[in-house]
């Protein structure tokens, strides 16, 4: 069956230009809070088999600046990997509804790196120049490359991977910011905020990326990404701690 012609193509055509609709104009912060509600839902959503310690949060906010240089870059490398997939269709025409979920994807996380980048030089942050992500180094090591359809697949699901667990980690963060006496300081609420502005945008991305890999490789993957989130547990949880979003714990 030709991909074209599947019934779901204008659902994601549909979210492609939800995503358009949803970009946010020249302000600090995206969106509006999200509310608990909507916090459940995302959370219940994930379906992530190894939940984030509660702690992990309070660790990553002792170090603010460390915490939003690492996501500055993961926005930066997240825009320039919808591009990167934009044109590895294995073969045919390009769909619509993929050229319009990836270039509505990258704009977005160009934004989120505009806001974050803005956040930074407000705190007086500065920007590295280099970045480590030994978390999506492990999970890119395992795509399938020269295999079609397969390693496409792959990719989807490595992108669908960092959307979920960078959405855990956004719950945690905003929801510490929101506890009465959590005892943060006024930066920190504040970067509490930030997260929960962009968490509803980053769902959208995760739900994007495994819709687009179902799409693909309907016959295979319930089975593929099953074992794609059993690999994705074991590797957060063998990979370090520091005070960036994709951290692991090992040592936490
Ligand atoms: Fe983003
Ligand atoms: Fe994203």
């Amino acid at each position: 069956m030709e991909l074209s012609n599947l019934r779901s193509e204008t659902e994601i055509a549909k979210q492609g230009s939800e995503f358009s609709s949803n970009l946010s104009q020249d302000h600090e912060l995206p969106g509006v809070a999200p509310d608990r509600d909507f916090l459940d839902v995302a959370l219940g959503d994930l379906p992530l088999l190894y939940r984030t310690p509660s702690r992990w949060a309070r660790r990553v906010m002792e170090d603010p600046e460390s915490l939003l240089n690492d996501h500055a870059h993961l926005e930066k490398k997240a825009a320039a990997n919808a591009l990167e997939l934009l044109c590895r269709w294995p073969h045919g025409e390009t769909p619509d509804y993929w050229v319009r979920a990836l270039t509505s994807m990258a704009a977005e996380e160009s934004d989120h790196l505009r806001l974050v980048t803005r956040f930074m030089m407000r705190h007086g942050y500065q920007l590295s120049r280099h970045h480590k992500n030994p978390y999506a180094g492990r999970l890119h090591v395992l795509v399938r490359r020269g295999a079609g359809r397969a390693e496409l697949a792959d990719r989807l699901y490595v992108a669908a991977l960092i959307e979920a667990r960078s959405c855990e980690r956004f719950i945690q963060l905003y929801s510490i910011g929101q506890e009465l006496n959590s005892n943060l300081k006024p930066v920190e609420q504040e970067i509490g905020r930030l997260y929960g502005s962009l968490l509803e945008s980053e769902v959208g991305h995760y739900r994007a990326f495994l819709r687009l890999a179902r799409e693909l490789r309907p016959d295979d993957h319930e089975l593929e990404w099953k074992d794609w989130l059993s690999r994705e547990s074991q590797i957060v949880q063998e990979i370090p701690f520091y005070s960036g979003i994709l951290s692991g714990t090992s040592d936490l």
